[in-house]
This record gives C-alpha cells, structure tokens and sequence, in this order.
C-alpha cells in the first residue's frame, strides 16, 4: 500500500482530486465509488472547488455509494444518497440519476443488495472508489467478523458503529438505524483503484490495523492489504500510531497510484 501522510487536514483534498483530475483526462466518463461520513468531505470540497474554477468536469462520471441506511424515510437528511446529493453532487456536475445507491427503502433488501451488486459488476466495474475506515476498522459498513470475500449485502450495525455515528444523529443513539445494505468487501476489491482517507488521533489505532495488519476479518480494512492499488492518504494523527511512518515519509511519491 502507498502511504502519503501530510500534515493538515487540508491537503489531503488537492492530492485526491489531482488524481481523480489525472483519470479524467484520460477517461471522461469514469465510474467512481463515493463514501460518506466525515473524513471524504475535504475531497468533496476540492473537486466542487476545482468544478467551479473550470479545471475540472465530471459531467460524463457514473458513481456507486459503498453503502445505505436500512429504513430511513426517502427525505431523510442522513440517508447517504442525500447526504451524497449535499456534499459531492451539489458541488460538480455529475448527474444525480448516475449516482446509484443502494435502496434502503426496499421491500426486499436481501433483493435490493443482490441487484446493487450486479449493477456494479454490470457498469464495467469502479475505476477509482474512495473508503474511509471506521474506529472499529470497518470499511464501508463491513463491520468485523465481515467475510474478507463478502458481496453486497444487508448487516447490522455493531454498537460502536451507531454509537460513532449517532452525532449525525443529533446525539441518539436510538436514531441510528440498525441495518444496512453495504457493498461486501470482495466488491470492493474489484475496483480498480482505492483511496484510503482518515483524519485524527481517533483513527489512529484503525489506520494502523488497516495498514500494517495482519489482514483479518476482526479489521476489515486490512483486506485492503491485498489490493495491489491502494493509496493512503492521512493526517499526522491518524498516522501517529503507524510503526514504519519514518519509512513511508522517506519512501512515498506524494501522488495517488493510479
Ligand atoms: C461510516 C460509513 C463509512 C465511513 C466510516 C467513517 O459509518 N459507513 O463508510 O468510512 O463510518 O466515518 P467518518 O469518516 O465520519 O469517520
């Protein structure tokens, strides 16, 4: 794994969207997997920066959401398609209605998660999917214990996990909901290139198990150990707990693989 740290916040957004710049110019139409929660928004803001100085278009762009609430109302503010809408396809031109999502209002979510995932494999695959890692080193909503081989499909939040996420949720924890379709971590695997992205001494621990292993379902960001292009890109305190971050400083081309 390629390991850039950088020492703001902030520069981590310039450094992803070169890249994501980078495969646009050669594919103007690239399928690009999205996340959500906290630590991909300074990508977002970039791209949407770059889009408003007329450097950069995704108007051609396809995107996959790793995962989905189970049971949110359609106008819910936290469902991720919305939240998607807010953060990433308000601020670019990419078209709302080629951003897809899991559907977390389905009859039948087991249904739903099979469709998703044969609608990925069914777009030619993710050219370049952004992940960030949860404390628990969950990916997408794979919480530990999730099959290193696993497809999309429906699982239910461990404690952490909604407690973690319960300040988006006004502080409740019985807000949050219980379930969701997420993309497996086999899915994930298949694309073509991953970002890694976290921020913060919170991180530091999950960043370390993701990155320096041992690969195992108990941390299932560390299967990201055996994708042969993934890049991490990460602030000085999520990294602060990394054993070789002299190594990866002296090392590390300070450009995403793409
Ligand atoms: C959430 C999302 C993940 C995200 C992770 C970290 O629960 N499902 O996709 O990467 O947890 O969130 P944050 O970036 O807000 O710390």
């Amino acid at each position: 794994m390629r390991v850039i740290i950088v020492e703001s916040e902030e520069a981590i957004g310039p450094i992803v969207a070169d890249a994501i710049g980078a495969l646009v110019a050669v594919q103007p139409g690239p399928v690009l997997g999205l996340a959500t929660g906290s630590s991909p928004l300074p990508i977002y803001e970039e791209l949407g920066r770059r889009y408003a100085a007329g450097t950069l278009s995704l108007r051609h762009a396809h995107a996959f959401l790793l995962d989905e609430y189970l049971g949110l109302p359609p106008d819910h503010p936290e469902r991720y398609r919305n939240v998607i809408a807010t953060h990433f396809a308000a601020r670019v031109d990419i078209d709302m209605r080629n951003i897809s999502s899991p559907d977390g209002t389905a009859d039948d979510p087991h249904r739903a998660a099979a469709t998703y995932d044969a609608a990925i494999t069914a777009s030619g695959g993710v050219d370049f999917q952004i992940v960030g890692v949860g404390a628990n080193g969950h990916i997408a909503f794979n919480e530990p214990g999730s099959s290193l081989a696993s497809r999309t499909r429906v699982l239910t939040l461990t404690r952490r996990t909604r407690t973690d996420n319960a300040r988006f949720f006004g502080g409740d924890i019985d807000a949050v909901p219980r379930q969701c379709i997420t993309q497996g971590l086999g899915t994930i695997m298949e694309a073509r290139r991953i970002l890694l992205t976290a921020t913060g001494e919170h991180k530091a621990e999950a960043v370390q198990r993701t990155i320096e292993g041992p690969v195992t379902a108990m941390c299932p960001g560390s299967v990201l150990q055996m994708h042969p292009a993934v890049t991490a890109v990460i602030d000085t305190a999520a990294a602060s707990r990394l054993e070789l971050a002299d190594y990866y400083r002296e090392t590390t081309e300070p450009t995403v693989l793409l």
